[in-house]
């Protein structure tokens, strides 16, 4: 991968943003993949300026996952996330815009459908992703198979401890997830990890100079041609 060291965060909103910008000039039907969580924010907060006055209503995008069981209406589903991170503010389409179905009643098929939702569109162009403290990448977790595509996952008790702070308590946090798999992710055109901060230096390393290998998910982007990484001095501090 290549590693882009930057100021800040908002200084990585600003750079990834205007890759997105670049894309969307070129391709205004552009497929995004959409990561939620703090770390995105910068950009997300970056297209609101950029992207003022442009045409976006072709702009398609695919969450990279949801968590299971949790009412789409509740603030912290990621579909309340993402539409109020990115749909509203950018005026985006909400019917292009896809986020996994984590309702009980039909998660069997959901991460089928999902797939057959982001081939139809021509798969993805830019993958924002995060990276959990435990090396997860959407929510797959250590042990994740590096051909696997969207299904339901655990989360581990590191994961709904990290995401504890977007709920009441830790018991409100979801146990289970539908996340495109580490084989869904690799399938995007270009790959965008960004990392800030010392609680994620060691993800990062392990990302970018690890072993190849299940235990550490986020090392699959080595296996992409196309793979950025952007980090703060801090998350960069463990690579050699
Ligand atoms: C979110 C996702 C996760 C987060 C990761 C980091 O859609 O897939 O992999 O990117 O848990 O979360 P933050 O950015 O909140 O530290």
């Amino acid at each position: 991968a290549e590693v882009v060291i930057v100021e800040n965060a908002e200084a990585a909103g600003a750079l990834v943003a205007a890759e997105i910008v670049e894309l969307i000039d070129g391709r205004p039907d552009a497929v995004l993949g959409l990561a939620t969580g703090s770390t995105p924010l910068p950009v997300y907060k970056a297209l609101r300026e950029k992207l003022a006055g442009r045409d976006v209503s072709q702009v398609r995008g695919f969450a990279l996952d949801e968590y299971v069981g949790l009412d789409p209406a509740h603030p912290e589903s990621y579909r309340s996330v993402i539409t109020r991170e990115v749909v509203e503010p950018l005026g985006l389409d909400p019917r292009r815009i896809h986020v996994p179905n984590g309702a009980q009643e039909t998660i069997q098929h959901a991460g089928d459908d999902y797939e057959t939702a982001i081939e139809a569109a021509g798969g993805v162009d830019l993958q924002i992703l995060g990276i959990g403290t435990d090396g997860h990448i959407g929510f797959n977790e250590p042990g994740s198979s590096f051909a696997s595509r969207t299904r339901v996952k655990t989360l581990t008790v590191q994961t709904r401890e990290d995401n504890a702070r977007f709920f009441d308590s830790i018991d409100d946090v979801p146990k289970h997830c539908i996340t495109q798999g580490l084989g869904t992710i690799l399938r995007a055109r270009h790959l965008v990890l960004l990392a800030f901060g010392e609680g994620k230096a060691q993800a990062v390393a392990d990302a970018v100079e690890g072993p190849l290998s299940a235990i550490l998910p986020g090392s699959a982007i080595q296996l992409h041609p196309h793979a950025t990484v952007v980090v703060d001095e801090a998350a960069a501090s463990r690579l050699k």
